[in-house]
């Protein structure tokens, strides 16, 4: 399995296919992955191993991906979107962009997963999920004598300067799930007031929504937003970070699979999205070392995935902030108000 970028390296065509050893031959599928590129590989490699299709993948933010398969819409050229945030993926759905399919696997999965495939008519199912938080870095923030962040509203503070990295919620799910979250916990006028406040302290605003928990991880940036699962990530890979579940409470991600309406390798869309509920397939995230909350009640859940149930989570309204009106509305708002705002 090649990824576009390795193919792009070196100068290949961005449809060469490299053969599955297991099996004859059995087709091709093109998969766009929202999570991390450390997942997306092995993911494909294991589901070539298992079914003898090629893959050809392509990984991007939630949003840029979104954004991708309205642009490819009329002249589709993915099969099935797997991974990101749930946002994006029902206003694909919403916009007629994805495809209904029931999957024999549906009724194993956990009820939520279950409910936001009945909400979207079936075009979308949930594959796992994780709560936002943010992570500091522990050795720069004692080094510094700067007081311990513990509530998002303490990330607007004068003395975090600079020193907070987040994703720009266009491209990123991860950010766009801030943006929602803060307008659930306190209404939009107040989450605008929030984020502009933070602006001042904003360092960079990403593309992806997991790269501020790597920033935080070497010291780049003192904290970064980011789904808690992926500050994990970087703990356990020793990094000398602390996880933070915000005071005020925080939203949640169910991440997503869709099959793309008039996808070419139809077919094989379906096996994979079955194959991908499956707990087995589920289970390839730890060895990843991802650490969502998966959808398959039969799956193992990593033991060093944030457990929700301790989290202060808001009731999330999926319906509300991944429809299209609103998500369209939102990251209007943002770019107006918050992207080209003065730091100073
Ligand atoms: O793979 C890590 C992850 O945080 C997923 O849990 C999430 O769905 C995805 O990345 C979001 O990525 P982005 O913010 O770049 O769209």
């Amino acid at each position: 399995m090649f990824t576009r970028r390795t193919l792009a390296g070196l100068g290949l065509a961005a449809f060469a296919f490299t053969a599955a050893p297991a099996q004859a031959q059995q087709g091709e599928l093109v998969v766009y992955c929202s999570v991390q590129e450390e997942w997306c590989r092995p993911m494909m490699q294991a589901f070539e191993r298992a079914t003898g299709i090629r893959v050809a993948m392509t990984r991007k933010s939630s949003g840029e991906t979104y954004a991708q398969i309205k642009a490819e819409a009329a002249n589709p050229r993915g099969d099935i979107w797997w991974g990101g945030t749930g946002d994006p993926h029902l206003q694909a759905a919403e916009e007629n962009l994805t495809e209904a399919y029931r999957s024999p696997q549906l009724a194993n999965l956990l009820p939520w997963a279950q409910r936001i495939a009945e909400q979207s008519g079936f075009r979308t199912v949930g594959i796992y999920a994780g709560a936002l938080g943010f992570s500091y870095n522990r050795q720069q923030l004692e080094r510094r004598r700067l007081p311990v962040p513990s509530c998002w509203a303490d990330l607007a503070k004068p003395e975090y300067r600079d020193e907070v990295q987040v994703a720009d919620p266009n491209s990123s799910g991860t950010a766009y799930t801030g943006l929602a979250t803060f307008v659930q916990l306190w209404g939009e006028q107040r989450a605008f007031e929030f984020m502009r406040a933070m602006h001042r302290n904003v360092n960079q605003y990403t593309r992806s929504g997991a790269a501020p928990a790597r920033a935080a991880a070497t010291g780049e940036s003192l904290i970064g937003i980011t789904f808690m699962h992926d500050a994990v990530t970087q703990a356990v890979g020793g990094a000398p970070v602390v996880v933070v579940a915000p005071c005020e409470g925080t939203g949640y991600e169910i991440g997503g699979m869709s099959i793309i309406r008039g996808a070419r390798n139809m077919e094989n869309a379906r096996r994979f999205y079955d194959w991908a509920l499956t707990p087995e397939a589920q289970a390839l995230a730890v060895q990843a070392r991802s650490f969502q909350v998966p959808s398959n009640a039969n799956a193992p859940v990593p033991p060093e995935a944030p457990r929700l149930a301790d989290i202060k989570l808001i009731d999330y309204d999926f319906a509300k902030f991944g429809s299209s009106a609103e998500r369209t509305r939102l990251l209007a708002r943002w770019d107006a108000e918050i992207r080209n705002a003065p730091r100073r």
